[in-house]
């Protein structure tokens, strides 16, 4: 065996390469179970057939590449992952670097002749965005059974389509029960999406905890009205009240010196034209915090504040939860060999909290899970000016390659590793 080398620029030429599906006058957006998803799909699946891995879909539309040996077959796999769907007008790493940076592990540790003593996997969760579908995370909170599969297959999106009927129709509703993925150990590389390497100089993170996401769906129901001849006091205007909770969120999160984040980025008026009062206003809230009871708090804070605002506006309001995660804490086991990793490849390596979602924190149910962060210049996702330098996508897949090979190669007795 020689010692494995990955393969970096196959891997960007890959990134670069999804990203152009799904590409429409310049713009990306891949959004789960669409056309596009279907062509970056399959574009993957032969990217893992070329690699010589056994390909597996499953029921939700989850895709794994699995390299197994006759001597490991059987044992639990050491898994990598993340997703390939992606939010509108998005950024070509988010999710995709993960997959692609997973595939070229196994390349690497294939093609220098290892002998894992446990087969390897890397996967592409379906719906992790949740742009399209909610839950976010859907196809791992599914295989890490938080969520009936008929419960998922039944998930009606935005677009009034069926997350089943979805992935039927483009091929992706798979056979395997996505409940038999148990890893002995999950690993997610993903770019930061935040400020904190760059600002920080450290080229890895370290992630040791994912805070706490709480969705929600709130309409408020006015009374359409003339807007030139209705007295102001004489409104039922469910615009100004949904305006009123925008303001409200973020007053309240800048002045209190906490770390809840609050967003509202999503919203529609009816009949939503310039010279009528708005008869309805649907919004969506996504409020975060990595510490469990103060995101409940501020979760009852915003229950009492629409309530408020429906009764001095004279409105009606209803509110549908679309997602609700208590933050994760990853497995110290896993979070210390990635800083031990990154050390040993002299990398300036930060511990820290991951603000965006993952499929990480479902798998971290099921198994040890951890992972890695790179930086993301100017902090910026979910925005085409998404980017990582190439030098540090290179770091994190060979941090990620050292950990994986440890976890993969490491005598079966020797499971206590990867939990801590
Ligand atoms: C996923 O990207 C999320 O954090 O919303
Ligand atoms: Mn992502
Ligand atoms: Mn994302």
């Amino acid at each position: 065996m020689t010692p494995p080398s990955l393969d970096a620029a196959r891997m960007l030429e890959r990134i670069v390469a999804l990203g152009e599906i799904g590409r429409t006058d310049g713009v990306l957006t891949r959004l789960a179970a669409s056309d596009a998803d279907r062509a970056a799909r399959d574009r993957l699946v032969a990217w893992l057939r070329e690699a010589g891995l056994d390909v597996v879909i499953d029921r939700i539309g989850n895709i794994l590449g699995v390299w197994s040996t006759p001597e490991n077959a059987g044992r639990a796999p050491v898994v990598m992952g993340s997703h390939i769907d992606t939010v509108i007008d998005a950024g070509i790493y988010d999710g995709c670097y993960g997959v692609l940076a997973g595939l070229a592990v196994i390349e690497a540790l294939k093609e220098s002749g290892a002998t894992p003593l446990r087969p390897l996997a890397v996967v592409a969760f379906t719906n992790e965005e949740g742009v399209r579908f909610a839950p976010d995370m859907l196809g791992s909170l599914v295989a890490a059974g938080g969520m009936p599969l008929e419960a998922a297959l039944a998930v009606v999106g935005t677009d009034g389509a069926r997350l089943g009927d979805e992935l039927q129709r483009i091929g992706y509703a798979g056979a395997a029960d996505p409940g038999a993925l148990r890893p002995h150990a999950y690993l997610e590389l993903h770019i930061e999406q935040g400020p904190v390497l760059e600002r920080e100089g450290a080229s890895i993170g370290a992630v040791g905890r994912l805070q706490g996401i709480s969705w929600r769906r709130v309409v408020f129901q006015g009374v359409a009205n003339h807007a030139g001849t209705t007295p102001m006091a004489m409104r039922r205007d469910a615009g100004a009240a949904a305006a009123r909770v925008i303001a409200w969120l973020r007053d309240r999160m800048r002045a209190s010196n906490a770390s809840t984040v609050a967003t509202v980025g999503v919203i529609a008026f009816e009949p939503n034209a310039i010279n009528v009062i708005p008869s309805r206003a649907t919004f969506t809230v996504d409020l975060r915090d990595p510490d469990a009871a103060r995101l409940r708090r501020e979760e009852d804070a915003l229950e009492e504040f629409l309530a408020e605002v429906a009764r001095s506006e004279d409105v009606g309001v209803s509110v549908e939860v679309l997602a609700r995660f208590e933050p994760v804490a990853f497995d110290p086991g896993l979070v210390a060999m990635i800083e031990e990793a990154a050390a040993a490849r002299r990398l300036p390596c930060r511990r820290m909290v991951s603000g965006a979602g993952h499929d990480a924190q479902m798998m971290a149910r099921v198994a040890p899970a951890a992972m890695i962060f790179v930086p993301s210049r100017d902090g910026v996702s979910h925005n085409p000016a998404e980017f990582t330098a190439q030098a540090d996508l290179a770091a994190g897949a060979a941090v990620l390659l050292d950990v994986v090979a440890r976890l993969a190669c490491a005598t079966p007795d020797d499971d206590g590793r990867a939990g801590g």
